[in-house]
């Protein structure tokens, strides 16, 4: 048994917030707020839950957010001439649309449709060329703030093995491109598992670094990881039980299996949640600052 250390994500979004506070400041002297639209489409009840959570963190540090609810119903056309309109609206500085859309509307027409100066998820496939080639604008959120967590605990990718579990372009694939990428927090030798990987156990147990973002609640147990490895969980359940509350948030990890055998492992819930939101805050900033110069 060994001392799994938690990898408080918490924390390093307080600290990330810290450093953000003078720069929302002198921006705020020049008369800028920096200010985000949200677009929400439909009833995704997780997707509400997210949404909420982004703006109540933007009220807390004095930015503007604000969250435009289309119905479900919403045709691809009509959303599309929705973001056009904000694209021309000087007063945002950053275009959100939560993903996932409803089935009659393709997500890559309507990411390709935000202006890439605004596209603060970075999903634009501008924003993940420029990644792809080592000169970032918009870093994915989640991608960013898993970054963040590893340089905040001296963790580092260099020559080391790293195991991404997940291709999505939300989270896997930037995670793999940045992780693999020649810069500081880089240089890892990087796996990418997904769907038709036929035994990811193979893989993940070979693992210095395992990020995990499949979305299968507690798929990964001890068996599943190698003595001494990091672990990142990215994934976020609310699994119905008998408790008070009546239910209770899980990430893809089971951490009381691997507990005692990984030497690190980020918490679900105040793990990569918090850092997501985080790094949000920091693109929107970095928006504002990027177009008002
Ligand atoms: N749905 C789940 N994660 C995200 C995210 O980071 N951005 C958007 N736009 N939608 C999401």
């Amino acid at each position: 048994m060994i001392d799994t250390r938690l990898l408080s994500g918490k924390d390093v979004s307080q600290a990330v917030y810290t450093t953000l506070d003078p720069r929302i400041q002198s921006l705020k002297q020049t008369g800028i707020v920096p200010s985000l639209a949200v677009i929400l489409v439909g009833d995704d009840a997780p997707s509400k839950v997210y949404v909420k959570s982004k703006s109540r963190q933007f009220a807390k540090m004095g930015l503007k957010s604000e969250t435009i609810p289309l119905p479900e119903a919403t045709s691809e056309a009509g959303l599309i001439s929705f973001i056009d309109e904000l694209n021309q609206d000087s007063s945002f500085h950053g275009i959100l649309v939560q993903l996932p859309l409803p089935a009659q509307i393709r997500s890559e027409k309507v990411i390709r449709a935000i202006s890439p100066e605004k596209d603060v998820d970075g999903f634009h496939p501008e924003n993940l060329g420029l990644l792809t080639s080592g000169q970032p604008r918009f870093i994915p959120c989640t991608p960013k703030g898993i970054l963040k967590i590893i340089s905040h605990y001296k963790i580092n990718p260099s020559g080391k093995h790293v195991v991404v579990l997940g291709r999505s372009n939300i989270v896997g694939r930037p995670m793999s491109i940045l992780l693999s990428s020649k810069n500081e927090n880089g240089n890892g030798t990087v796996t990418l598992c997904h769907s038709s990987t036929p035994d990811i156990k193979t893989f993940s147990r070979q693992a210095d670094i395992l990020i995990v973002a499949l979305g299968v609640p507690k798929l990964i147990t001890k068996t599943f990881v190698k003595k001494g490895a990091v672990i990142i969980d990215v994934g976020i359940h609310r699994i119905p039980n008998n408790s008070e509350k009546g239910y209770e948030i899980v990430g893809d990890v089971d951490r009381k299996s691997i507990e005692g055998k990984v030497s690190a492992i980020t918490p679900v819930p105040g793990g990569v949640g918090p850092m997501t939101i985080a790094m949000l805050v920091e693109n929107t900033v970095e928006a504002a600052e990027i177009q008002s110069t």
